[in-house]
């Protein structure tokens, strides 16, 4: 994915775009590498995120459960797998302009309240493409709820901001429920004037053999049904090592939970930790989650946070399947992550 070069003289006439407003000055530095980020910018999108939830174009799917999940007024317990169209409108038939996919939880024992996380990829336009990741809090029966949004790429890349959501209706017998998104971000960092640090390293995923390195924990009953395998849940403890050859030296290990949101190709919404194991950086934690859209050639994922050497740090990791053995179980991806220090 290309990353796309923004003016900050260019007004910002877009499909959801409701104003934007420029808060910071100028680049002194051109910064390279990066977006053109002369300005800090806050921008609002708004979208109607629509959740079928039976039917023939049903979007979200039950996963996971424990035997007292359906008797509890809260479905405490529930893990479902969501790809949900983002309409433009209200109305279902509104023009479509994303998916959002990912993973929700029923994490209350009183209330319905979902712990989310989401990724919202939008196909419209400048955002073409590019993808916001919001993971958070949401009460569903309160009127307004509000869910931070951790980062992005693309266009969106290095984004933070926050989510306010409004349920619009909730349709019993139809299964559809129509939730209003406004979405305020900021974008714009001088990279050039902050800490950064460039790591380099290859995934091991292994899923065949005696000691397989990512497991199958969950699915849906329609998901060995489904081409794109939505519904299936892994979890995994996979090696990352100096070189793309297994037996390279053992860097760290990718620690975390893979879901496939996506009712059309293999992507998945990945939340890893990438627990680094050599040098300065022995013992410290970067912590990734975002959407990886398997078959692309090159993909990005944002960085929302880490620990010990990585403190408070964020930024983003762009990926390469290397090698694909079918036959050893074994993916071998190319790693090279950004990382802005505080
Ligand atoms: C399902 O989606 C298709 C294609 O978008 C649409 O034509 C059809 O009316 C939808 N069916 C229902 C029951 O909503
Ligand atoms: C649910 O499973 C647990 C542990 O497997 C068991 O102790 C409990 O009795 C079960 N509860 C019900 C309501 O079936
Ligand atoms: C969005 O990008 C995809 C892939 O690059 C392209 O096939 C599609 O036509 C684009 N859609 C719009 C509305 O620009
Ligand atoms: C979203 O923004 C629209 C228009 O600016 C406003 O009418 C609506 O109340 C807002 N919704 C929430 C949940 O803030
Ligand atoms: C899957 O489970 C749901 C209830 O969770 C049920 O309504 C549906 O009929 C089941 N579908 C299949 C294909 O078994
Ligand atoms: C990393 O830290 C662990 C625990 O402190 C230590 O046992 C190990 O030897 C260290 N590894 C390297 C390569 O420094
Ligand atoms: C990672 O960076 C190196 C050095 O700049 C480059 O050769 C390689 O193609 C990059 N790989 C990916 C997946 O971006």
């Amino acid at each position: 994915m290309a990353a796309t070069s923004i003016s900050a003289s260019i007004v910002l006439l877009s499909f959801f775009i409701v104003s934007s407003a420029i808060l910071a000055a100028a680049d002194k530095h051109g910064v390279r590498g990066i977006h053109d980020r002369g300005r800090k910018k806050t921008t609002h999108l708004q979208f109607y995120f629509q959740e079928l939830s039976s039917g023939p174009n049903m979007s979200v799917v039950r996963v996971a459960q424990t035997n007292t999940t359906d008797a509890t007024p809260a479905s405490f317990g529930a893990v479902s797998v969501a790809d949900n169209p983002l309409t433009e409108g209200p109305e279902l038939s509104s023009k479509l302009v994303g998916r959002v996919q990912g993973m929700y939880a029923a994490a209350s024992q009183e209330q319905f309240t979902l712990l989310l996380a989401l990724n919202f990829v939008f196909t419209e336009g400048k955002y073409n493409g590019s993808v916001l990741t919001m993971v958070g809090r949401n009460p569903v029966f309160e009127s307004v709820r509000e869910v931070p949004v951790l980062g992005g790429t693309g266009y969106f890349r290095l984004a933070r901001g926050y989510a306010l959501l409004r349920t619009y209706r909730m349709d019993q017998s139809t299964g559809l429920v129509t939730v209003g998104y406004n979405v305020t971000h900021e974008r714009g960092i001088h990279l050039a004037e902050k800490k950064t640090t460039q790591l380099h390293f290859y995934f091991q995923e292994i899923s065949a053999g005696p000691n397989p390195s990512v497991v199958l924990v969950a699915k849906a009953n329609t998901t060995d049904a489904s081409p794109s395998s939505f519904g299936s849940v892994f979890v995994a403890d996979n090696p990352l090592t100096e070189g793309p050859e297994l037996t390279s030296k053992p860097v760290g290990r990718a620690q975390g939970m893979y879901a496939a949101a996506s009712q059309e190709e293999f992507a998945t919404m990945m939340s890893i930790n990438f627990v680094l194991t050599e040098g300065e950086y022995n013992g410290s934690v970067l912590t990734m989650l975002g959407r990886n859209p398997i078959a692309q050639h090159v993909r990005e994922m944002p960085i929302i946070g880490g620990s010990g050497y990585f403190r408070l740090a964020w930024g983003y990791a762009v990926l390469r399947t290397h090698k694909l053995d079918p036959a050893a179980g074994l993916v071998t991806v190319e790693y090279n992550v950004t990382v802005i220090h505080p």
